[in-house]
């Protein structure tokens, strides 16, 4: 059984998905699930590209020590200082750099001839190994890239100390069959190419990223990049726990493993979901809500004779516990802590303590608290923690009726610390809260998306909503949960509001465009 290293790029191409902007305590409960996860190399954000990418990648660089960190660099002298100074206190200092090879590519971005091109990527390259140990070059559109100019710019790239060589299909437009025989392609006609690892890095636009990144291992990729819940730029980037599945289920044909460990699967793709504000559909493979249900009769019928009949994988494989042992009313102090750390969270005391006086009160209201409420308590206190003023909802009342108009109430407290009250309406309930909200703040705010989700099963299950806004002109994705519709909805509402603002106070607008 060969061996293929994961690359997880979820807080780098996964970040920049449209809408979603993590916050530095955010980024660093992932990171810490990708480490318990146990990918190979995570790229935790482009440090060059702000303030706040800087930080995020040298906290994690500082704080992840079972997995290798990297930041992504264009092929810039000032990128990869940056990089260098955020990765430098890494264990094993990685760095990603990237620059375009196909026509389309060099001619119309860069403008720059091909030679110019091998120039620039030789020079930054050795200039970068002076300082990391681990350098990955990746040919950013390498799909669409001339074949003997990849080989010729690869061979000149290796001699100049890359230690990786990364071969992305950047706009998701090869196949299985295509980008396998590049790989086979650079495999035979580099002559340098055994002092180096070859990468895969495939976006899904055609759908094809899954089988494009095995077709890849098939040909000789010995690591595989991509993201959890396959987010990412457009229409994502390949996803991680479906390439995973696919190698374990399928090693008959494959012959390669990795060294994740499937049953962090669940909590991972929860992690990211909820953190992100992306839903994962729920036919989606391997994590989606409806993955492991069997509609029709037949096909229950067959499950329960035996279950491989339908069930090629089992939820218990990818951490799908059916036996969620819910806590109570009468749950102390101890029982919540245990549930809490088998969660994958790690709280300090005071927030241990804040965490359990929101779960008291929620069992005034709910009889079962389970897994997905406390994942919901834990990441709000997450998310609410970044210590920069925000709004804050003190207070809202709803007059609603089938005969008059819904009025909302809504008191806040703004950032500068002044509380504002006021009132609107709307043709609805949700209308008339978010119409008061936006006449209470600042900003100019368009409602882009609302969804609303119930956490678990039953009367009493708390109410999520995402919501996805254009706050000034940025898009911003936010997350509210609540036992009440309309209570989780005004939550929502405020925190894209204020996770704009903590990106404008601890991000400067980002420089760099990949
Ligand atoms: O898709 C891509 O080409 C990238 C590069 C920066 C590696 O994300
Ligand atoms: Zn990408």
């Amino acid at each position: 059984m060969a061996h293929v290293n994961i690359f997880d790029t979820t807080l780098r191409d996964g970040e920049q998905s449209p809408g979603v902007n993590l916050n530095q305590l955010e980024k660093m409960e992932i990171a810490k699930q990708l480490e318990r996860f146990g990918v190979d190399i995570m790229e935790a954000g482009f440090p060059a590209s702000s303030k706040g990418d800087f930080e995020g990648v040298r906290n994690i660089a500082r704080t992840i020590k079972n997995t290798s960190v990297t930041g992504l660099a264009r092929t810039i002298k000032s990128d990869i200082d940056i990089a260098w100074e955020a990765l430098k206190d890494a264990d094993e200092p990685r760095l990603h750099v990237f620059l375009a090879t196909s026509p389309i590519h060099m001619t119309y971005k860069l403008k720059k001839t091909p030679e110019e091109v091998i120039q620039t990527a030789v020079e930054q390259v050795a200039y970068a190994k002076k300082k990391f140990p681990h350098v990955q070059w990746s040919a950013e559109d390498a799909s669409r890239s001339d074949l003997d100019f990849l080989v010729k710019i690869i061979r000149q790239v290796i001699d100049a100390g890359a230690t990786v060589i990364n071969l992305p299909d950047t706009v998701g437009y090869t196949t299985p069959e295509e980008y396998g025989n590049m790989f086979r392609y650079i495999r035979e006609n580099v002559p340098n190419i055994d002092r180096v690892s070859l990468s895969a890095h495939c976006h899904d636009d055609l759908g094809m990223a899954v089988a494009n990144s095995i077709a890849a291992i098939e040909n000789g990729a010995t690591q595989i990049e991509g993201t959890i819940n396959g987010i990412g730029e457009r229409a994502g980037n390949a996803a991680i726990e479906e390439v995973a599945v696919a190698l374990n289920i399928r090693n008959d044909k494959y012959q390669h493993s990795t060294n994740l460990v499937l049953k962090e699967i669940k909590r991972t793709s929860d992690l990211v979901s909820k953190f992100t504000g992306m839903f994962v559909p729920a036919n989606k493979a391997v994590v989606g809500r409806n993955a492991f249900a069997h509609e029709s009769g037949i096909h229950q019928d067959g499950v329960l004779k035996h279950a491989s009949t339908y069930e090629i994988i089992t939820p218990e494989m990818v951490g799908i516990d059916s036996n969620n042992l819910v806590l109570g009313k009468h749950s102390g102090r101890h029982a919540f802590k245990n549930k809490v750390e088998s969660l994958g969270f790690q709280m300090e005391e005071n927030k241990l303590k804040e965490a359990f006086d929101a779960f008291k009160l929620l069992t005034d209201k709910k009889k079962e608290v389970n897994d997905d409420d406390l994942f919901s308590i834990l990441m709000d206190l997450q998310t609410d923690a970044v210590d920069v003023p925000k709004y804050k909802l003190e207070a809202f009342q709803i007059q609603s009726g089938s005969s008059n108009l819904p009025t909302a109430t809504v008191a806040l407290t703004s950032p500068d610390g002044n509380r504002v009250e006021t009132a609107r309406t709307g043709q609805g309930s949700v209308e008339s809260i978010y119409n008061t909200v936006e006449s209470l703040v600042q900003e100019d705010i368009h409602l882009a998306d609302y969804q609303l989700n119930s956490i678990g099963q039953g009367r009493d299950a708390l109410a999520e909503v995402h919501v996805t806004l254009t706050v000034n002109g940025k898009i911003s994705n936010g997350r509210g949960t609540a036992q009440d519709v309309l209570e989780a909805s005004a939550n929502a509402f405020i925190n894209a509001i204020n996770r704009v603002l903590m990106s404008d106070r601890n991000i400067e607008q980002k420089q760099a465009h990949i």
